[in-house]
C-alpha cells in the first residue's frame, strides 16, 4: 500500500487518535493543540489520507530539543515507517539545529535498538507528567 510522507504537523484529532492506537499516554485536547503548534519539526505518514505514522521534534531550537511522538499504527508496523520518520527528523536536526544542541528522547525499552541506530545512547533521566 502506498504511503504519503510529509513534513506537516498532524491535526489534533488524528494526533490523539494515533497516540491512542499506538498505546501512548493520553493528552488533553487543549494540550495537544498547543503542543502541536509548538513543534520545531514534524513528519506525518499517511495511507489513503489517514495518519498511520508520525514523529516530532520540540524544544528551544538552540540548546535543547527532544524527539517525541514516534508512533506507528499497529496495522502498519514493521514496514520501516518509524525508521523513515527518524531519518527525516534527524536530517532536519542536522541541517537546522546548531552545533552543541542537546537532542534527547524518552524511549520505550522496546525501541532502544531503533534509536541507537540514529546515535542515541542510554543516559539516566527523570520525568513527570502533570495530573
Ligand atoms: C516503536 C514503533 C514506533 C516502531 O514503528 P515501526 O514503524 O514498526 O518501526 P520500523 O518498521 O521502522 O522498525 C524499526 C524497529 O522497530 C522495532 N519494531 C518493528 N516492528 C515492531 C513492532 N511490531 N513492535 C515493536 N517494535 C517493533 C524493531 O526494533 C525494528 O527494527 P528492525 O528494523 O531491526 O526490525 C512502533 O512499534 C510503535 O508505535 N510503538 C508504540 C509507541 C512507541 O513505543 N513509540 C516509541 C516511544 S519511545
Amino acid at each position: 500500500m502506498s504511503l504519503t510522507w510529509s513534513d506537516q504537523v498532524p491535526a489534533v484529532g488524528e494526533y490523539t487518535e494515533l497516540r491512542r492506537l499506538a498505546g501512548l499516554g493520553r493528552r488533553a485536547p487543549g494540550a495537544a493543540a498547543r503542543g502541536l503548534e509548538g513543534s520545531l519539526a514534524a513528519v506525518s505518514v499517511r495511507s489513503r489520507g489517514r495518519l498511520v505514522g508520525m514523529g516530532r521534534i520540540v524544544g528551544d531550537g538552540g540548546c535543547f530539543a527532544q524527539v517525541v511522538d514516534i508512533a506507528t499504527d499497529p496495522g502498519f508496523r514493521g514496514q520501516g515507517i518509524a525508521t523513515g520518520v527518524l531519518e527525516r527528523l534527524m536530517a532536519w536536526a542536522e541541517a537546522e539545529l546548531p552545533a552543541s544542541c542537546h537532542l534527547s528522547l524518552i524511549a520505550d525499552p522496546g525501541a532502544f535498538e531503533l534509536y541507537k541506530r540514529f546515535g542515541f545512547e542510554i543516559r539516566t533521566g527523570m520525568a513527570r507528567t502533570l495530573p
